[in-house]
């Protein structure tokens, strides 16, 4: 059914809603690889978002320092653990970090301290997006998301285990951000 009116225009509350409509919120979620941890992460923090009906006041996205894997699906073990909980990250792809996220993107956040160095590395001048550790941003705890990579099932569990604790902790934060008016403009470089 065409509900635009005549013309393809927008009826006037339409329009209203458009206008007062605000950008996203955009996160990028970043490991080595982007096959284990920010696959994971990504799509815990989609979870949380989508349960509070929130879809459309995010842009979400993961990626890799390196570019190991680039194009590939998450790893298997990881499509396990989350599938065992009730959610698919098998469309994902790995990408790597593209000069361009760091404009794009409102926060960019790190697995673990050289995740960060890397990007700390990389960044170009006029980055604008705020950097940090995941559970340092999320929760105030300096500590990393480990890497599973060479581990066993348990290891991609209790990955997921803190990257799901930390999604609803990190939402939390940067609605209480965007109500304040915090959330910009961002400072460069590292922010917690
Ligand atoms: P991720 O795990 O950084 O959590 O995606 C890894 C994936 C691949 C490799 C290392 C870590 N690798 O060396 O290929």
């Amino acid at each position: 059914m065409n509900t635009t009116g005549p013309a393809g225009a927008a009826p006037a509350a339409d329009r209203a809603e458009d206008a007062r409509a605000e950008p996203p919120i955009a996160v990028l979620f970043v490991c080595l690889g982007n096959i284990c941890r920010s696959p994971l992460a990504e799509g815990a923090f989609r979870r949380a978002v989508a349960a509070r009906g929130l879809a459309r006041r995010f842009a979400i996205d993961s990626a890799g320092i390196s570019d190991f894997h680039e194009g590939d699906p998450p790893d298997r073990r990881a499509i396990a653990v989350a599938a065992a909980r009730g959610f698919d990250i098998s469309g994902q792809r790995s990408r790597p970090v593209r000069p361009g996220d760091f404009v794009a993107f409102d926060w960019i956040l790190a697995m673990d301290a050289a995740n960060l160095a890397a990007l700390d590395a990389t960044a170009p001048d006029h980055a604008r997006a705020r950097m940090g550790l995941y559970l340092e941003v999320a929760e105030g705890r300096p500590q990393p998301v480990p890497d599973p990579y060479y581990d066993g099932p348990a290891a991609f569990e209790e990955v997921l285990d803190m990257v799901d604790a930390a999604a609803g902790r990190l939402l939390d934060r940067l609605l209480a951000e965007a109500q304040d008016g915090r959330a910009a403009p961002a400072p460069k470089r590292r922010s917690t």
